[in-house]
Order: C-alpha cells, then sequence, then structure tokens
C-alpha cells in the first residue's frame, strides 16, 4: 500500500472508516455466500452457511425463550424461524462468539464450546482428515472427502431430529443397527430429545409408529402397499403431494419422498411436542405455517399427553389442563408445552400424613363425561358406597367409578380426558383431600329443621318469581328480535344451558365445537353451537363479527338467532333444521333417497346463498369450508348454507381447523396449497366437488375396497367428452332422472372445479345456468384430470375401471403440472 509514512493512520478518522470497511469487505464474502467449511474455516459468532440456491442456512440459532445457542439448520426463506435439524441438541452454548464449529484434526466436524472443550462431534470413522462439510440446497448438510466430494462420509439426513425434509430418509440402518428416529423437542424452547418419537418397525416391517417414551406405541402408520399406508387412507387424495419411495435392501430399509409440486412449495413432517406426526405448508401470503394433515387426528389419542393428573380436552385450548385440586409440578415447563412432569395434588391425602391431629377422611370429587384413565383394577363389590370405601381403604388408592361395575385406580392418572362422551367413559370420582372440597350441605345440616324450612320456601317463592319474570322478559326479547329480525339476541350461558337441557342433545360436531338441540321458552327449536375454547377474538371483536354475520339473512343460509359470550364462552344460537344435514342425507340415509327434483333444487338453492354471499352482501363473504356437512335441511328440504363468516371469527385458528377436519380436504380449492389469495372462487371449486357428489350420491373418494378409490370427478369430466352421462347419476335414482339437467348439472360441477381460477364461474352465473337462463358449453378436463385421462387412455382405459390414486400420481410424477405458483 502506498501510504505516506509521515502520516499517521490511526489518527485519521476517515482512515478507520476505511480499513473499516476494507474489513467489512473482507469479511461479508466469508459470512454471506459460502456453503463450505474447510480446513481453513468455521463458525462462530454470527457467521453462517448459506447453501448454494439459498434454501437453508447453518449458524448459531437461538430458540424462542431460550438463551441458549445451538448450531443449526433452517429455512432461509421463511420469516418464521423455523429450524429443521440441531447439531448440538443436549449440549448448548451460551455464547457463540467463543464457541466454534469446525473440521478437527481427524476430519469429523466438531463443535467446541467457550472453553475449547468439545461438546459435539459428527464422530464418523474416517481414514482421511482432509475432508469438507457443505451444506446442500436440500437443508442436508454433508461431510465428504476434500479430494472427492461425492464420497460422503457422514450426511445430516442420516441422522434428523424433528424434522423430515423433502429427500430425507427415514428408517433402520441395518448394518450399523441404527434407527433414524423422529425425535420430538423437550418443549419449545429445548430442542433435547423429547418424550414421543417416530421410527420405523425395528421389527423389519414397513410401518412407522410413534411412541411415547420409546416404550409406548400408540399409533401406527399401517403398512406400506405399494402406493399407501392402510392406516393412512387420505395419501389417496391427491392432496398430499408427494412421491413416497420405499427401499429395502440388506444395508437399509427406509422410506423417502419428495414433492410432485414445484420445489417452490416448502414442506415439511415433524415430530411435534403434541406427540403428533405433522405435515405443515409455508404460506407466502399469510406468512405462517399452515398445518396440513396430523396423525393421531384426535389431539387426545397421544399417550400420556398431559402427564399423570393432567386431562385432555379435544374442544378447548389448551388441550390440557390439571385436574381439580392440582397443579402442574413445574409451572415454567408446563408453559413451554413440556407436559411429560404432569401435575401434583395442592394438598396432600389425608392417608399419607402421619399427624396425630385429627384430619378430616379424604372425599371424592365428581368428574363427568370423563375418559376411564389406564389401567383399571376390578373390585367385586355391588354398590356404589362399596366401591368407594374400597377407593378409601387403601392409601394408593386415587379414583374410583361405578358404572355397571367398581373399578378403581392406583397411583398415578394417566390418559384422562375431559367432556369426552364415547363408550369408554363415564362419571369418575376423584380422590382428594377434604380440604379441597369444602361441603356446603355439611354446614346447612347443622341449622335447624324448621329454619331450614323457611328458607328453603322463601327460596322457592324467590326463584318462582324470578323465573316468571325472567321468562316474560326473554319472550319480550325473542318476539323482538324476530319482529325486527336483524337484531341478534345476546343470551346467557346459564339460559342456553337451561334452554339445551345442560347441553344433553349433541346434534354434531365439527372442527369448530359442538351443536346441540335446544328450545326457546316460545318452543322454538334451536340449534347452539359452541365455540368454546379455540384461540377467539376478545369480547368486543367478537360480538362486531356476530352483528356482521346476523345482518346476513337469505332464504338459503342459515339463520343467526342470536348469540353468547360470556368469559371465555363463545356460543351462536340458530335456527333448527329438521332434515339435518346434505351428508347424512346423500350418504347415511338409506332408508329414503333423495329424488332427482330435490337434489337438482338444493344444488340450486345452495348456490344462490353463496351467490349471495359472494356478491349480495355489503361486504363479500367467502365460505371457505363448503361441503355436504355445512349444508342443512329445512323440513321442505330447502338447502341452507351454514357456518358462513365463521372463517373470520376464528381468524387464523380457521385453516387449523379447516385441514384437521376429516373429510374437508377433499373439497378444497388447489390455491389453498399452492399459497395463492384465496378468493370466492374457492368457493366455487367447492361447490363443484360437492355437485359431484349430489350426482353421484357418494363422496368422491368413497373407498370401494381397501386402497382403492373411484375418482368420481374424473369419470364424469371423461363421460361429458363423450357425451354420455346417464350411467352417472346415482344408480338408487333408477331411470328417474331429467337428462337435461343431469347434463347441465355435470357441466358446472366440471367448469367449478377448474384448476385456474378465472375459468370457474361465479355462483352467480351458476344460478342462471342452474336456472335455466343461460347455455353451457361442454367443459375442457381440468389439467390436473386431463393428464390423468390421458396417462389411462395409454394403459387401455375403460371409464369405469376404478382409479386409483397411485395411476393418479404416478400419472402427476411423469408429467408434473405446470403450476403457476
Ligand atoms: C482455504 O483453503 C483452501 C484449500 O485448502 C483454499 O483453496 C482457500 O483459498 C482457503 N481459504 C482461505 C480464506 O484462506
Ligand atoms: C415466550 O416468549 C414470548 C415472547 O417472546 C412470551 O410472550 C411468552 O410468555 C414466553 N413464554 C414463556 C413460557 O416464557
Ligand atoms: C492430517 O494428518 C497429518 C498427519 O497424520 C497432519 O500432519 C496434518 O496436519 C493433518 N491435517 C489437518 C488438516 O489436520
Ligand atoms: C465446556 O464443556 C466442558 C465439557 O463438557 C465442560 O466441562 C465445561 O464446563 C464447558 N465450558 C463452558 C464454559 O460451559
Ligand atoms: C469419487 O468417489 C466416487 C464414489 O466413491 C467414485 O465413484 C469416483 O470415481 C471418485 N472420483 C474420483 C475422481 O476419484
Ligand atoms: C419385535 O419383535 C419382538 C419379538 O418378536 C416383539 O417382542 C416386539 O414386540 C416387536 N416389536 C415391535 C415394535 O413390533
Ligand atoms: C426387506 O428385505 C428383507 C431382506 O433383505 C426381507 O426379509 C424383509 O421381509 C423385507 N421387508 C419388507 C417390509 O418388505
Ligand atoms: C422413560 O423411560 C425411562 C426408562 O426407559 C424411565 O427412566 C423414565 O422415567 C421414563 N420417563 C417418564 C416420563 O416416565
Ligand atoms: C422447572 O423446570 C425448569 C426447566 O427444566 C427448571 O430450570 C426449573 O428449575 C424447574 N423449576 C422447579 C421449581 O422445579
Ligand atoms: C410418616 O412416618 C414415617 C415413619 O413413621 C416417616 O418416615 C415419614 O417421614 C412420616 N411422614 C410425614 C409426612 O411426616
Ligand atoms: C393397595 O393396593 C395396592 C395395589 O393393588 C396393593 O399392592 C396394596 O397392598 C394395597 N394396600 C392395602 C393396604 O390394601
Amino acid at each position: 500500500m502506498a501510504l505516506p509514512k509521515t502520516s499517521s493512520p490511526f489518527s485519521l478518522p476517515s482512515f478507520s472508516l476505511l480499513l473499516f470497511i476494507l474489513f467489512l469487505a473482507l469479511q461479508t464474502p466469508l459470512s454471506f455466500s459460502s456453503d463450505t467449511i474447510s480446513a481453513n474455516s468455521s463458525i462462530s459468532g454470527d457467521r453462517q452457511l448459506t447453501s448454494k440456491g439459498g434454501n437453508f442456512v447453518l449458524g448459531f440459532f437461538s430458540p424462542a425463550n431460550s438463551s441458549k445457542y445451538y448450531i443449526a439448520i433452517w429455512y432461509k426463506k421463511v420469516s418464521q424461524p423455523t429450524s429443521v435439524w440441531v447439531a448440538n441438541r443436549e449440549t448448548p452454548v451460551s455464547d457463540p462468539t467463543k464457541s466454534e464449529l469446525k473440521l478437527s484434526e481427524d476430519g469429523n466436524l466438531v463443535l467446541l464450546n467457550e472453553s475449547k472443550a468439545q461438546i459435539w462431534s459428527t464422530s464418523a470413522s474416517i481414514s482421511t482428515n482432509s475432508t469438507v462439510a457443505v451444506l446442500q440446497d436440500t437443508g442436508n448438510l454433508v461431510l465428504a472427502e476434500g479430494s472427492n466430494s461425492s464420497r460422503i462420509l457422514w450426511q445430516s439426513f442420516d441422522h434428523p431430529t424433528n424434522t423430515w425434509l423433502p429427500g430425507g430418509k427415514l428408517g433402520l440402518n441395518k448394518v450399523t443397527k441404527q434407527n433414524q428416529r423422529l425425535i420430538s423437542w423437550k418443549s419449545s424452547a429445548d430442542p433435547a430429545p423429547g418424550i414421543f418419537s417416530l421410527e420405523l418397525d425395528p421389527n423389519g416391517s414397513s410401518q412407522y409408529f410413534i411412541q411415547w417414551n420409546k416404550s409406548v406405541s400408540y399409533w401406527t402408520s399401517g403398512t406400506w402397499n405399494g402406493r399407501i399406508f392402510s392406516g393412512v387412507p387420505e395419501m389417496n387424495e391427491n392432496y398430499l403431494n408427494y412421491d413416497f419411495t420405499y427401499v429395502n435392501n440388506t444395508d437399509e430399509s427406509y422410506f423417502t419422498y419428495y414433492s410432485v409440486k414445484s420445489d417452490s412449495v416448502i414442506s415439511r413432517f415433524i415430530m411435534d411436542l403434541s406427540g403428533q406426526i405433522k405435515q405443515l405448508t409455508w404460506m407466502e401470503n399469510s406468512q405462517e405455517w399452515i398445518l396440513f394433515w396430523s396423525q393421531p387426528r384426535a389431539q387426545c389419542e397421544v399417550h400420556s399427553l398431559c402427564g399423570p393428573f393432567g386431562s385432555c380436552n379435544e374442544n378447548g385450548l389448551p388441550f390440557c389442563r390439571c385436574v381439580k385440586g392440582f397443579a402442574a409440578r413445574n409451572e415454567t415447563e408446563w408453559d413451554l408445552e413440556d407436559r411429560t412432569g404432569g401435575c401434583v395434588r395442592n394438598t396432600p391425602l389425608q392417608c399419607s400424613s402421619n399427624s396425630s391431629v385429627h384430619v378430616e377422611k379424604d372425599k371424592f370429587y365428581e368428574m363427568e363425561s370423563m375418559r376411564w384413565p389406564l389401567n383399571p383394577q376390578n373390585v367385586d363389590v355391588g354398590s356404589l358406597e362399596d366401591c368407594e370405601s374400597a377407593c378409601l381403604n387403601n392409601c394408593s388408592c386415587t379414583a374410583y367409578s361405578f358404572g355397571g361395575g367398581c373399578s378403581v385406580w392406583y397411583r398415578d392418572l394417566i390418559n384422562l380426558q375431559g367432556q369426552y362422551n364415547g363408550p369408554k367413559g363415564g362419571t369418575l370420582y376423584l380422590r382428594l383431600a377434604a380440604s379441597e372440597l369444602p361441603d356446603p350441605t355439611s354446614k346447612k345440616r347443622t341449622v335447624s329443621g324448621d329454619v331450614a324450612g323457611v328458607v328453603a320456601g322463601l327460596f322457592v317463592c324467590v326463584v318462582i318469581v324470578w323465573v316468571g319474570i325472567w321468562r316474560r322478559r326473554k319472550r319480550r326479547m325473542i318476539r323482538a328480535a324476530k319482529a325486527v329480525g336483524r337484531t341478534l339476541v345476546p343470551f346467557r350461558y346459564s339460559d342456553l344451558q337451561h334452554f339445551t337441557k345442560n347441553f344433553s342433545e349433541k346434534l354434531g360436531g365439527g372442527g369448530f365445537g359442538s351443536v346441540f338441540k335446544g328450545f326457546l321458552p316460545d318452543s322454538t327449536a334451536i340449534a347452539v353451537k359452541k365455540l368454546e375454547g379455540l384461540c377467539l377474538h376478545g369480547e368486543k371483536q367478537f360480538r362486531a363479527e356476530v352483528s356482521t354475520i346476523g345482518t346476513v339473512q337469505h332464504i338459503n343460509l342459515v339463520h343467526l338467532l342470536g348469540f353468547c359470550s360470556e368469559g371465555t364462552r363463545r356460543l351462536l344460537v340458530y335456527e333448527f333444521m329438521p332434515k339435518g344435514s346434505l351428508d347424512a342425507q346423500l350418504f347415511h340415509n338409506n332408508s329414503m333417497v333423495l329424488d332427482w327434483n330435490k337434489r337438482y333444487q338444493i344444488a340450486l338453492g345452495i348456490a344462490r346463498g353463496l351467490a349471495y354471499l359472494h356478491e349480495k352482501c355489503r361486504d363479500c363473504i367467502i365460505h371457505c369450508d363448503i361441503k355436504p356437512e355445512n349444508i342443512l335441511l329445512d323440513a321442505a328440504f330447502v338447502p341452507k348454507v351454514a357456518d358462513f363468516g365463521l372463517a373470520k371469527l376464528l381468524g387464523r385458528d380457521f385453516s387449523r381447523v379447516l385441514t384437521t377436519t376429516r373429510g374437508t380436504i377433499g373439497y378444497l380449492a388447489p390455491e389453498w396449497i399452492t399459497g395463492v389469495a384465496i378468493t370466492a372462487k374457492a368457493d366455487v371449486y367447492s361447490y363443484g366437488m360437492m355437485l359431484f357428489e349430489i350426482i353421484s350420491g357418494r363422496r368422491n373418494l368413497e373407498q370401494t375396497e381397501e386402497g382403492k378409490a373411484t375418482y368420481f370427478p374424473t369419470l364424469a369430466a371423461n363421460r361429458l367428452m363423450q357425451g354420455d352421462v346417464q350411467g352417472l347419476v346415482d344408480h338408487r335414482l333408477g331411470d328417474d332422472v331429467n337428462i337435461e339437467e343431469l347434463e347441465t348439472a355435470c357441466k358446472i360441477a366440471c367448469w367449478c372445479v377448474q384448476d385456474d381460477e378465472s375459468s370457474r364461474p361465479t355462483m352467480g352465473h351458476v344460478v342462471q345456468i342452474l336456472e335455466g337462463f343461460h347455455e353451457i358449453n361442454v367443459p375442457p378436463i381440468p389439467r390436473s384430470l386431463q393428464i390423468l385421462v390421458e396417462g389411462l387412455e395409454n394403459i387401455n382405459f375403460s371409464s369405469d375401471m376404478p382409479i386409483t390414486t397411485s395411476t393418479v400420481s404416478q400419472v402427476r410424477s411423469a408429467a408434473p403440472r405446470s403450476s403457476s405458483v
């Protein structure tokens, strides 16, 4: 450098700035552009590796709510920090600037902590010490020979943590006997191995197990039949979009998968803290991961999800709560979703106390609608009282039940579940210290009979008067509501409890909560929907949204009468629909088949209702969840669209509800997956899928035999091209069909399910066509179905042949959709 020796460079601020810039210029390419660690470079502090295509980054990573650092790989293009692999799961460091990831002298990649002690290593047996570590664009970190980079010595894909990426392996190495399991994190702040794991059957069959503590299997995928896992029939649906391959040779057996769609879809499988295996897809629009698929589907099927004395609740968030008289063993861990410690008693039992002072005997707390916990013991006694004393007399007994026979439980109660109405549950009596259960009646008994009588009499009078006033008030309110037509009645929870006889008659349950039948004091039948449990908006916003929904009124939309918003409780009160939902009439009612005319009128009514939602009301409402379950029928079979407006009401939770609800997926438009903005045309797509089902009287994806699905939309599209729709209609209708109408309906359905949104008609247009005011052309076969048909023609397609989705995926992988993502 030709700097004049006379000037003192360090006295000049501009020169130090220059130095600083030079320093940066030298540093930048090293820290940001490299995908390789070689002998003379290492990762420390903020330095990172970035894969060649810019998909993944490796560096020091600190999970939310943690002060520790881990060497991890995460997505570069995903705005939420999401790690896919962690090196030092159990040995974090506190100061990344003093820690270092480098190649050691023996060629392995090692992590040194602040005091230069080795805390993690790839531990491969390597003969050469000239190696390089490269972060590939698939998210795989590869340790290879320096002289020949295709000789792989170790790779992170062989050592997955909780994430299975496309191209990654998940199976068994038969030589090293190593099992590549996915193991959940310990808590949301701690990537150390947790309690749940997913692994391929170590005994060599082709099925996966999810296990608790590597000992209790609570879910299995079923064996692989070459196309799908027998326990995962939804793989048949064309929405999983992945090509799974099973490799089984003398060295290893594993599964791997690739995205059939474009690589720009970011998706991953994880063994989640919730004990479920989940497939999540990144939605660029909304900048969030949406849950696409999970198993076990019901959260409470996860073994010991809430730990001892924790109770799981399928209808509520959080899923886990401690039962009465108990509190989380460790509040911090519990809040970070580590529930293995479960809950502990607030007050010790009388039994376990040796104090000489008199302590009242333990009592039992009655818990209704509980699933039986694990390991009940039968006791041979004949009455509830004897059952109770059998439990009371043994200090390790913690609960009993008496439903027919007497069962007792010793020590920890595992797998408790509340609000359970299935066959394996009932009323459970939980043993608690007497002080946890102040007995209100014990005091009353001391009051003299006379006084008690007077008090009771007075009480009855007051109640009668009060009920009278209240009834009149309510009747007035309801009358007023009906007269004005637009006012929603704000119900009190206790009233709704009363109207529904304490929510005793369940009409159905969906992703949004359960629906119960009830009667208003004027005998009007109502359906009460409990939204309880979801992460709902605050009271004010709830009221605002509900009143918006309340103003939307149309003959083909279910009428909202009122609502209730008290504390965390959110309920909606609708008019009652005597003929139930369309799916029940179409698929489950064998005694009465809907005739063609009714079906056509139903299709038309739904179209009118949706057209109103999309076009006529003040703010356009996209329903987002059109399916037969959400179409209700009144006494005259007039269809009414239900659940509209809930997408907005439930906000972000909606996608969770949508994607975890079985059966919904078959109706979702492709744009739900590709991540482009959702418009009213998504409803049009779902309507088309549903129209196919109205025509055929069967689910589009109905299983005829195991693993084989007759994909009706493809069949229908193909027959339309051949001009032969006659055989398509529900065979139970016989000849009693208007062929012209049938053809119109088929054409509409097929237009509605076009891949390209702009090719789909609007709902208003659909109404006009169904009403006969517009002609309709023969639709092109939707592109995705077209590829399928062409592929099938090559293999001598006969139109009656059941089309299996393996053919779908074969054809798709041969000619992937040129998706416009
Ligand atoms: C690191 O070493 C490799 C060869 O071992 C060499 O090609 C490269 O230029 C070196 N990098 C730096 C920054 O010194
Ligand atoms: C985790 O961090 C978030 C904010 O980053 C905070 O709201 C939350 O309470 C923390 N959770 C725990 C259990 O500390
Ligand atoms: C590789 O090993 C040789 C001796 O076995 C040693 O001299 C050399 O320094 C080592 N190279 C590296 C990069 O550690
Ligand atoms: C580094 O790791 C070693 C070995 O595990 C341990 O003894 C030492 O305390 C660690 N140093 C720091 C600063 O944590
Ligand atoms: C690199 O290693 C691969 C796999 O071991 C081998 O097939 C290839 O011939 C090697 N290439 C060179 C240049 O040595
Ligand atoms: C594997 O086989 C052994 C012996 O046949 C059996 O005890 C064990 O339960 C099997 N494990 C699984 C996961 O099926
Ligand atoms: C895998 O291959 C082995 C032989 O290498 C065979 O014994 C085993 O049955 C195969 N497993 C499956 C599930 O096909
Ligand atoms: C898991 O199993 C191990 C023994 O395999 C046991 O020591 C540990 O306590 C178990 N964990 C829980 C939470 O029960
Ligand atoms: C709770 O768990 C955290 C994390 O495992 C631990 O640091 C803390 O000491 C525990 N608290 C109690 C009261 O045991
Ligand atoms: C009860 O008594 C036993 C022995 O008599 C003693 O070991 C134990 O600590 C006592 N427990 C309590 C809670 O006082
Ligand atoms: C209580 O029940 C347990 C489990 O059945 C048994 O081992 C124990 O002996 C019983 N204790 C008494 C005092 O009966």
